[in-house]
């Protein structure tokens, strides 16, 4: 039976995005967000999201703050991540998000998983749910699917999951940030918001690439070939794997009815300065999701390098340059105000 809260409840939480070596695209269930393949990320750290949730029995509705500014455009999927947290508690008392990102929303820089996996951890604490990580992945999961992966840092899985319930497609981490700590260079092309987004954009593809039997067929291999790079620590091996599932990604949603190109000029003139670097031996590879940033990844003595020639590609706005980082954690509710 529902009851309300006595008090109110607050509580914060910070949470890196993750950027997908091996790519998450496509449903196998809508409604409780299941991946038609597994997928495996790496986690940041300088680039975050600070969520401070709110429940208050005098609030009338759910309210959703991002940046300072209201954000109706979230609202839907923020009560939607709420109702998760509230059914959960056995509560029905609405809350107040405030949130922040240090990032551009909505670019392809997953703001929405690690917005989502801020929101799960921040809520769960609020609520005094106690839920163990794996449960805040798949409930994260729900929200987002790439925000499974955000409650954990360094190296991390999503499976697939083979039950109905989903209870299965859980994150787990695979190695820490600092067992083999990379550098990631972020090449930002473009601060508009994308035009299609990421849901959107899969289920056009499930439902029109005749690529995407494929796709799901030759995932598993990838999956094994790059948890054995990271295993080996043999960057070329991930290197490798990694710009083929990202190229296949976009390859399989280009060939979608309409065709989805997530990239502008100044992606493509990225991705050449990036395998040119790479064939003068520079250990650096690239990776794109469904935006214009490219992301090159590399061993952390060609960061300077991979970040100053990045900056003289032609349309390159910015370089971001981060390394890998740790979990999702609570955080004080002031440091949301410093923020
Ligand atoms: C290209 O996690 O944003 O970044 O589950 O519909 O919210 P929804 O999608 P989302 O998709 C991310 C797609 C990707 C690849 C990846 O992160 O694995």
């Amino acid at each position: 039976m529902s009851t309300t809260l006595d008090v109110s409840r607050r509580a914060a939480a910070q949470a890196q995005p993750n950027i997908a070596l091996i790519k998450y695209w496509g449903k196998r269930d809508l409604r409780l967000n299941l991946p038609v393949v597994g997928s495996l990320s790496i986690t940041l750290d300088t680039l975050w999201t600070r969520t401070e949730v709110r429940f208050d029995d005098a609030l009338s509705a759910d309210t959703m703050t991002l940046n300072g500014k209201v954000d109706a455009k979230q609202l839907k999927r923020t009560s939607a991540c709420l109702d998760l947290l509230r059914a959960r508690a056995g509560v029905t008392s609405r809350a107040e998000v405030i949130s922040e990102n240090n990032f551009p929303t909505g670019a392809g820089l997953a703001s929405s998983a690690s917005g989502f996996a801020a929101m799960i951890m921040a809520g769960d604490a609020a609520l005094g749910l106690k839920l163990t990580p794996a449960e805040q992945s798949v409930l994260a999961r729900r929200c987002s699917g790439s925000a499974a992966r955000s409650i954990f840092g360094g190296y991390v899985e999503w499976a697939h999951g083979q039950q109905a319930d989903g209870e299965d497609s859980v994150a787990t981490p695979l190695l820490e940030a600092s067992a083999w700590p990379l550098s990631v260079a972020v090449a930002i092309t473009s601060t508009a918001e994308k035009a299609i987004g990421s849901t959107v954009g899969m289920n056009r593809t499930a439902d029109t690439s005749p690529y995407q039997q494929a796709w799901i067929d030759s995932q598993d291999a990838d999956l094994a070939e790059a948890r054995a790079a990271i295993a080996a620590r043999d960057f070329e091996r991930l290197a490798d794997i990694s710009e083929h599932s990202c190229l296949k990604m976009h390859a399989l949603a280009l060939a979608a009815k309409p065709g989805l190109l997530y990239w502008n000029a100044a992606t493509v003139a990225a991705m050449h300065c990036v395998r040119s670097l790479r064939a003068k031996g520079v250990p650096v590879f690239f990776t794109i999701d469904a935006g214009p940033q490219l992301k090159a990844v590399c061993l952390p003595s060609a960061a300077a390098a991979v970040a100053a020639a990045l900056r003289e590609v032609p349309g390159v706005l910015n370089v971001v340059e981060t390394g890998l980082g740790g979990p999702a954690r609570l955080i004080a509710v002031a440091d949301l105000a410093a923020a």
